[in-house]
């Protein structure tokens, strides 16, 4: 065995494997003091206690993090990148966001140069968060979506993005007519999709930006291509959903509209979904479409407090991930993230345990990407895509860690106190892409 081929991490190691939900404690392992093999591909080949690692791997080359955690890379199931730069504008609520400043911002697109630029300040600001792994919309601009997309194969990260379809609604320059905006997404599916880590998500932005023709042509492209992902907003504010009953007005509901264009199913990702009926989470149970929570954006822009409860235990259950929204979003950071849904389900009486926090912004949204066998969790085989966390990073946490009585009370410690400057590294397929 060539020892050079391989990489030894030592630090405390915290695998989940399950939904704290459903099992308990018994979803994650932790080895306080752990030790993870990587191969020369980016792989996982081996974890567990440092004690137990075979003779084969104890001269390999290593790097020890001691006492600070090893966890699997955060995944953010909903982001804008052209809002990368656009957190905190100050609006009255969702649509007067979208019209002051959001369409503004992104009409800087069409530039290439402030696109490429700003793909990589965006992935900078991920990696930087513990951000491995995301699934963002990109502008109306086909050489746009094109940019980010060169920028995370650079880096070899595993992510998912899409020309956003716009063809009502908006300033002139930031629309595209059904057409040509299937024709580019179509296009960017055959350069893209399955290009090393690269996968393609069909976005329509929402029902009041696409047309009856642009959301039937969405349909369309996502049947011909059954392996993307489709990502849009529903059910985000009581202003939005009005204006949509007003657009379609035979639609049973804002659900109803996306159904009749065939855009619900197993990989279509829906933001938001703050308000949904009973009705309409049985339609979006049985076509097993996802909601994706953003809660430091549905405070932002005062949309309302989504009851996972509601969602998750309903008679017919909806899959729901966890995301930051960055720019309606306020901070990139899960961890922030964690903690700002944390206390909206205590506002809906809900107790949201940090194990279960953690698993929702790791293992859970990969599950929800259907992506848990390459990224989510620290496992054989799987993509070495991890973070080194501090958890007593500021003086603030180092006090409150005093008191900490157990791994899940410093990891709440952590998702209330903590952001990017308890991320120490973050590791892209064995590569060291950020650390502080
Ligand atoms: N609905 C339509 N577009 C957007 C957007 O960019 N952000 C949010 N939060 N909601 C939207
Ligand atoms: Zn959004």
């Amino acid at each position: 065995m060539n020892i050079q081929k391989f990489q030894l991490i030592y630090a405390h190691i915290i695998c989940f494997k399950d939904d704290p939900s459903q099992v308990g404690d018994k979803a994650l392992t932790d080895y306080k003091t752990g030790a993870l093999i990587i191969d020369d591909k980016g792989k996982i080949t081996w974890v567990g206690d440092k004690a137990n690692l075979p003779n084969k791997y104890k001269q390999v080359p290593s790097t020890n993090f001691g006492k600070k955690y090893l966890m699997a890379g955060f995944i953010d199931t909903h982001l804008h990148y052209p809002q990368y730069r656009m957190l905190a504008a100050p609006a009255k609520n969702l649509m007067d966001w979208l019209n002051r400043f959001t369409f503004k911002e992104e009409a800087l697109y069409g530039d290439i140069d402030h696109a490429s630029q700003a793909a990589e300040l965006f992935l900078d600001f991920l990696l930087a968060h513990g951000t491995t792994s995301a699934m963002a919309f990109s502008s109306v601009h086909k050489q746009a979506a094109n940019c980010l997309f060169e920028a995370t194969d650079k880096r070899n990260m595993a992510f998912i993005t899409g020309k956003t379809m716009m063809d009502r609604n908006a300033p002139e320059n930031i629309l595209d007519d059904p057409e040509q905006g299937a024709l580019d997404s179509q296009s960017l599916i055959d350069k893209w999709h399955g290009k090393g880590r690269q996968r393609y998500a069909i976005t329509p932005r929402f029902a009041i930006t696409s047309s009856d023709a642009q959301l039937k042509l969405s349909g369309q492209l996502y049947k011909n291509n059954p392996s993307c992902y489709l990502q849009t907003h529903l059910s985000e504010s009581l202003e939005e959903i009005n204006m949509v009953k007003d657009l379609f007005p035979k639609a049973k509901d804002y659900t109803d509209v996306y159904d009749h264009f065939g855009i619900l199913g197993k990989n279509s990702f829906f933001g938001h979904g703050i308000h949904l009926s009973e009705r309409e989470c049985q339609a979006l149970s049985a076509s097993h479409s996802k909601v994706v929570h953003c809660p430091t954006s549905n405070m932002f822009l005062g949309s309302g407090l989504l009851n996972i409860e509601y969602l998750k235990n309903a008679s017919n259950p909806v899959d729901v991930s966890l995301a930051s929204d960055i720019g309606g979003g306020t901070n990139y950071s899960m961890l922030h993230t964690i903690g700002e849904a944390f206390k909206i389900a205590s506002y809906n009486n809900v107790s949201l345990s940090a194990y279960q926090g953690f698993y929702m912004a790791t293992l859970g949204n990969a599950k929800q990407l259907g992506l848990e066998n390459e990224i989510g969790s620290i496992k054989v085989k799987n993509w070495a895509d991890f973070i080194i966390i501090d958890p007593e990073a500021t003086p603030v946490l180092a006090a409150r860690q005093q008191l900490s009585e157990s791994l899940e009370d410093a990891l709440f410690a952590l998702a209330i106190l903590g952001d990017d400057r308890a991320i120490k590294a973050t590791y892209i397929a064995g590569r060291c892409l950020h650390n502080s």
